[in-house]
């Protein structure tokens, strides 16, 4: 009976502390990432985008759709909705900024790291390069 008392506060806590709220605010990668340099060179980047296609059709197209337009069914219920990986908003950033918000995450948005190797990561970044919206 003494544990069940201190056992309900103490999940009542857990359950405080970890839940997170939704974000409201737009997502910006630190300064610092601007600075990560793409590894892979321009004759290397067509086999990359490849290799980094093949990654997301398993990980990502759940959330960010066949298309990576975010229209994905896993992110229909999802607040903020996975981001259109075609669009502006995220094309307009550089390779670093990409690749730490795949590497960092955030809510809903996988942090990859520690499950994607960096070479996968990096192979991701020039494959969203291919799959630019045209204006
Ligand atoms: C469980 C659903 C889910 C999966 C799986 C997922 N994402 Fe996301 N992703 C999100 C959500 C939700 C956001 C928006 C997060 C936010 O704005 O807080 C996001 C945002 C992003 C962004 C940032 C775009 C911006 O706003 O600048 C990138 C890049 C991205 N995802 C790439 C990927 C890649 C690459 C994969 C596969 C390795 C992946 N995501 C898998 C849900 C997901």
């Amino acid at each position: 009976m003494k544990k069940m008392l201190v056992l309900i506060p103490a999940a009542v806590m857990l359950f405080a502390f970890t839940y997170v709220a939704p974000e409201t605010k737009p997502w910006i990668a630190p300064a610092s990432a601007k600075k990560l340099k793409n590894p892979v060179t321009t004759s290397k980047k067509s086999s990359s985008a490849k290799a980094g296609k093949k990654i997301f059709k398993s990980r990502c197209v759940a959330c960010h759709g066949a298309a990576g337009k975010g229209d994905g069914p896993g992110g229909k219920a999802l607040n903020p909705k996975p981001a259109n990986l075609t669009s502006y908003k995220v094309q307009k950033q550089v390779d670093g900024e990409i690749y730490w918000k795949i590497t960092n995450g955030r809510g809903a948005m996988v942090k990859w790291e520690g499950i994607l190797s960096k070479t996968d990561r990096w192979n991701l970044v020039n494959y969203i390069r291919t799959i630019k919206a045209s204006k």
